[in-house]
């Protein structure tokens, strides 16, 4: 077979690019969040117990999780003209960064107002998405698979 034949072939069977976001097709922005929440309550409970590695390690996976969720397209329900990345962005250059400052100075004080503050921005886009029943508390709950201890 020519080359340039055989190579078209195989782009027909493997075509490159992005694979295309039908629904169902992987994690959506829901299975990422539930990945999030974990990972902020973790951070939030291990600042509580002065573990401060662990709460700085945490909120740097956060941070991961949210530029996984970046690359998913939005859920279909949002309200019309929201738009989610702009949220998203602000998320990740202003609310994160207080948080890593305040873990890596072991400023439990810090810590707990840049806390409060990220709770009132998770709200935020949960009620902008049309979803205010999504609340995520403002003192850190829930299971973890870690000991919280230092
Ligand atoms: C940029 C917008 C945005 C930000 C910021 C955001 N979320 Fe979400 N979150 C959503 C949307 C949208 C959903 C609903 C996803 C869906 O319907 O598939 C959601 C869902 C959730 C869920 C429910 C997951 C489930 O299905 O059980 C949790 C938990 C969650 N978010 C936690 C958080 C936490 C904690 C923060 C802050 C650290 C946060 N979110 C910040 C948009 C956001």
């Amino acid at each position: 077979m020519p080359t340039k034949a055989w190579l078209l072939a195989a782009l027909a069977l493997f075509p490159f690019g992005p694979a295309p976001s039908t629904p169902g097709a992987g994690p959506g922005w829901g299975s990422h969040m539930m990945e999030v929440g974990y990972r902020f309550a973790l951070a939030g409970r291990a600042a509580e117990s002065q573990n401060f590695p662990l709460a700085d390690y945490e909120v740097d996976e956060l941070g991961e999780s949210f530029e996984q969720v970046r690359v998913v397209p939005p859920p279909e329900d949002i309200p019309k003209g929201v738009k989610l990345d702009g949220l998203l962005d602000a998320y990740l250059r202003q609310t994160l960064p207080p948080l890593r400052k305040a873990a890596q100075k072991a400023d439990a004080r810090a810590f707990r107002a840049a806390y409060a503050s990220a709770v009132g921005q998770c709200n935020g886009c949960h009620k902008a998405a049309g979803k205010p029943f999504l609340k995520v508390p403002a003192v850190p709950q829930g299971a973890t698979f870690l000991d919280l201890k230092p």
